[in-house]
C-alpha cells in the first residue's frame, strides 16, 4: 500500500544542479578494488555539513505523511504482543517492558530525539542511511563503525566522510540515562536510520529491534564496494550478502538523497581521463566542470540526485535522473545503462509507491544483515568504545 506524501519544498538558494563546497576531503574508495584506501585524512567524524559553502543548504517544510500505513505484513508481521521474531532473530518492540520502569517506551524517546535533530538538520539523512549501509557490510549490523581506534572500521577510507557519530551519541545517552545496559548501540543506528528516512519521504514500517553489539571493529576489515566498479561486480559483491539485483538497484536508490564529492565523478568530466562519460548530459556536464575543474583536487561536492526539487527527499527521482545521463557516481549511472539493472530502474523511475513499498522490504533486509543477536556480542556503555 503506498503511502500518500504531501511534500511541500522550499529551494530559496538552490538552483539546478546545484553544488555544495564544504571542505571535505578526497574519496577514501579504491577505483577498482572493493574498498582499498587511499590514507588521505577526512575532515573528521562529525564536521562535514551541507551548505558550509558558497550555497546554502536547502530549507525544508517538512513532508506530511498522511493515510494508512504501509502494508508491511509480509515482511515483518502486524506490530502485536507478543511481537514475532524473524529467522534474523530480531522482532518489533523488542524493548517493551525491558527498562526499570516497564512502562518507559524506550524506542519512543530515541524516536522523539531523532525528530528533533532531523527537523534542524535534515543532513542527518544521507549521513545515517550511508552510515548504516557501512555498518552493515562489515561484519553485519553490529554497530562495528562506531568503535574508536587507530585502526577500527571508522578509520577505512570509504567511512572517512561518514557523518552522523554525534546524534548516535546523544541517543545512547537516553537510553542509558532511562534503560541502563539494555538497548544496543546497533540497534540504535537502526532506529535512528529509520525515522529519519520516514520523515525524509521514504517508507513508514515497523523497525525490529534486537540487535547486539559486535566485539570487533578493524580498518582492514572494511572491504565496502567502490563506485568504479563494473554493475557485474557491484552484483557479486552485493550477492555475496545475499542481495538480489533488484535489491541492489533499490539500496542504491538510497542516492536520492545526499552528496558526492567531486573525486568520485571528476574524472566522468573530461575527455582522455580513464572515466570519461561522453553519454553524460551535456547541461550537466557543463555544471559540474567548475564545482570539479580538471586535475585538481577540489573539495566541493553535488547532490546524488541533480533533480533540485528533490535532492533531499526519499523518492523516486534519482532513477528519473539517471535514465536521462544525469547520475553523478560512475555506478549510479551504469545502472541505468546495464541490460541487467536497467530494467528494475525504468519501473522504480516510473512508479513512486512501488520504490518506496520495495524499499521499505530492502532496509529490512539491510538492517538484519548479519546481526548478533541473544547472548552475542554484548550491549555497549558507550558506543565509541567495547565494554
Ligand atoms: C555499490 C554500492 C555503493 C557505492 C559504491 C556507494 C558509494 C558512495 C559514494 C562514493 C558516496 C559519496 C561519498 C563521499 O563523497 O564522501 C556515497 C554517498 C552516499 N551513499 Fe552510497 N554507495 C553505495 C551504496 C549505498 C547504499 C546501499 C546506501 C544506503 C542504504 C547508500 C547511501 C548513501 C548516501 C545516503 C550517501 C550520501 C551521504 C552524505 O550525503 O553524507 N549508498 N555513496
Amino acid at each position: 500500500m503506498a503511502l500518500l506524501l504531501i511534500l511541500t519544498i522550499s529551494h530559496a538558494d538552490q538552483s539546478h544542479g546545484s553544488s555544495l563546497k564544504h571542505g571535505r576531503s578526497k574519496p577514501g574508495y579504491g577505483r577498482k578494488s572493493h574498498g582499498s584506501v587511499h590514507g588521505i585524512k577526512g575532515h573528521g567524524s562529525n564536521g562535514r555539513h551541507m551548505g558550509h559553502g558558497r550555497n546554502k543548504p536547502p530549507r525544508f517544510n517538512l513532508p506530511i505523511i498522511s493515510g494508512p500505513p504501509l502494508d508491511l505484513s509480509p515482511i515483518i508481521g502486524p506490530p502485536s504482543t507478543p511481537t514475532p521474531t524473524t529467522p534474523s532473530g530480531l522482532q518489533v518492540g523488542f524493548y517493551k517492558g525491558l527498562c526499570p520502569n516497564k512502562l518507559v517506551d524506550i524506542e519512543a524517546a530515541l524516536t522523539t530525539k531523532v525528530q528533533e535533530h532531523f527537523r534542524k538538520d535534515p543532513s542527518i539523512l544521507p549521513a545515517l542511511l550511508r552510515m548504516q549501509f557501512h555498518d552493515c557490510f562489515v561484519h553485519g549490523c553490529d554497530a562495528s563503525i562506531l568503535i574508536n581506534g587507530l585502526s577500527s572500521e571508522k578509520t577505512a577510507g570509504p567511512n572517512l566522510s561518514v557523518r552522523g557519530y554525534d546524534l548516535i551519541d546523544a541517543l545512547k545517552d537516553i537510553a542509558e540515562a532511562q534503560c541502563p545496559g539494555v538497548v544496543s548501540c546497533a540497534d540504535i543506528i537502526a532506529i535512528a536510520t529509520k525515522e529519519v528516512l520516514r520523515m525524509g519521504g521514504g517508507p513508514n514500517y515497523s523497525i525490529q529491534t534486537g540487535r547486539r553489539d559486535g566485539l570487533i571493529s578493524r580498518a582492514q576489515d572494511v572491504n565496502l564496494p567502490s563506485p568504479f566498479l563494473t554493475v557485474s561486480e557491484t552484483i557479486s559483491a552485493f550477492n555475496a550478502k545475499k542481495f538480489t539485483t533488484e535489491e541492489i538497484v533499490i539500496l542504491l536508490g538510497c542516492h536520492t538523497v545526499g552528496v558526492s564529492s567531486c573525486g568520485f565523478f571528476q574524472d566522468r568530466l573530461y575527455q582522455g581521463t580513464t572515466q570519461f562519460d561522453p553519454i553524460m548530459d551535456p547541461t550537466l556536464r557543463k555544471q559540474l566542470m567548475p564545482i570539479c575543474p580538471k586535475g585538481t583536487t577540489a573539495n566541493n561536492s553535488t547532490f546524488l540526485d541533480q533533480n533540485s526539487q528533490s535532492s533531499n527527499i526519499v523518492d523516486n527521482s534519482f532513477f528519473v535522473q539517471i535514465l536521462e545521463q544525469r547520475g553523478i557516481l560512475p555506478i549510479d549511472q551504469s545502472l541505468a545503462r546495464d541490460p541487467k539493472t536497467v530494467s528494475f530502474v525504468k519501473q522504480f523511475a516510473q512508479s513512486a509507491s512501488l520504490f518506496n513499498s520495495k524499499l521499505a522490504s530492502a532496509m529490512v533486509k539491510l538492517q538484519a544483515l548479519d546481526v548478533l543477536t541473544g547472548s552475542q556480542g554484548e550491549i555497549r556503555k558507550t558506543c565509541n568504545r567495547f565494554n
